[in-house]
């Protein structure tokens, strides 16, 4: 299959370099996503969308940037409507978001838009060009920096992601007699990528399911395995690390992180034996890492409750956590369904497409079903008993 040569060169030289030849499926994850040349984010900005590989929901519509934007303004309410009000987008992709919210603040929430100041902190230096141009008319209102330029505790308002930590580099490992083993990727005689089962490069891992409250080994030697022989899945380390990051930054507000995932014991079901890690390939999605390397995306689903658990080490309050489509609900997608019936002068073929994309966001095997969690930090009394708009039910 049609790889990136000059990406395949690279992987190959850093397992050579490699003390035992080979790296951790992390590594290389991490390599055919983020190599600073050739890697898959590294290469072009054209990856989202329909001529793309995959498609986010502000992809879809200007509708998805227009409602979180009404749920920081409720947020901005919640705080006293202060300033200085930080939004902090994490992975901001083609920059669709930033550019809806403050096109809607802009429109519908001068006072808000006044005083916002919006960062964005991007990985790929590709998308932050390609955001660079798209967003040049909002120059004056928003910033791009790395996390090493943002102080510690200097965050006051919302930190947000869509569909970021899916895109980070996970740990894979295997049960094999018994044991807990890691799979590393190394290159076969021929020079393709082939996995190895080994000891696993980190404590961290077996610490990981402790941390989420998964007994993947019996503890007592007698007792019988609950995980079958071959069972293999992901460990989302650097998720891990990217919350305490963004957690030492954020002084006062939430955290709002949204993207596909479980709770522990879903995403671990034994049920489950082959993990969740998926490839996007022009809209096609199968499990192959190493086919189409570095023209493909690579990512696993989130284990929101490790993200909730490492949360608590890092000083973030639990929120609440409900699906997607219910979130935009709440913040007014049903309302904008309604209205299509009674749009003046709207177009009925108009009115059916953008009825579908609408339905599109909260569609519970798509879109809709993806998780928001919400987290906080340094609130008072008074604001942590206010319930957030997104999180609010019919008659709530
Ligand atoms: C799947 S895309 C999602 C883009 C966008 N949020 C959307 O919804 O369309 C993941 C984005 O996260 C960026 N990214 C990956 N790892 C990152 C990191 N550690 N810090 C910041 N951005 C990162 C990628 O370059 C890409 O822009």
């Amino acid at each position: 299959m049609e790889n990136n040569p000059a990406l395949c060169k690279a992987i190959e030289k850093a397992i050579a370099a490699s003390p035992q030849q080979r790296i951790s499926f992390a590594n290389y994850m991490e390599l055919a996503l983020y190599h600073p040349q050739h890697g898959y984010y590294t290469t072009g900005a054209g990856k989202i969308g329909g001529a793309g590989d995959f498609v986010t929901s502000p992809h879809l519509c200007a509708d998805f940037g227009e409602l979180l934007a009404e749920q920081f303004v409720n947020i901005w309410e919640i705080m006293g409507q202060k300033a200085p009000f930080h939004l902090l987008e994490m992975g901001a992709g083609q920059g669709l978001i930033a550019g809806d919210v403050l096109a809607y603040l802009q429109r519908q929430y001068p006072d808000l838009f006044e005083i916002v100041e919006y960062t964005i902190v991007e990985k790929s230096p590709a998308m932050k060009q390609y955001q660079q141009r798209r967003l040049t008319q909002w120059a004056n209102r928003l910033h791009w920096r790395t996390w090493e330029e943002i102080a510690p505790e200097s965050i006051v308002g919302c930190c947000f992601s869509n569909e970021l930590v899916d895109a980070l580099p996970v740990h894979q490992f295997l049960l094999e007699n018994g044991q807990l083993k890691e799979i590393y990727v190394t290159t076969d005689f021929d020079s393709s990528f082939i996995e190895i089962a080994a000891e696993p490069s980190t404590p961290r891992i077996a610490e990981y399911f402790a941390l989420t409250g998964i007994e993947l080994l019996p503890r007592d030697a007698g007792a019988t395995h609950l995980y079958p022989d071959g069972y293999r899945s992901e460990v989302n380390l650097a998720a891990l690390d990217w919350l305490e990051k963004v957690a030492g930054c954020l002084k006062k507000g939430y955290l709002l992180t949204i993207d596909y995932g479980y709770p522990a014991q879903r995403y671990y079901s034994p049920q489950r034996h082959k993990g969740t890690l998926q490839c996007y390939y022009q809209h096609w999605h199968h499990d192959n890492p190493y086919i189409y390397v570095g023209k493909q995306d690579i990512t696993a689903h989130v284990n929101f409750t490790a993200l909730e658990s490492q949360g608590e080490f890092c000083g973030l309050e639990r929120v609440g956590f409900i699906q997607q489509g219910l979130f935009l609900m709440a913040l007014g997608l049903g309302d904008r369904i309604a209205a299509l019936s009674t749009t003046p002068g709207i177009n009925i073929s108009t009115a059916l497409q953008r009825r579908e994309v609408l339905h599109g966001l909260m569609n519970p095997t798509g879109l809709g079903g993806f998780g928001v969690l919400i987290q906080s930090k340094g609130l008072s009394e008074g604001e942590q008993k206010q319930i957030l708009k997104g999180l609010k039910m019919p008659n709530s």
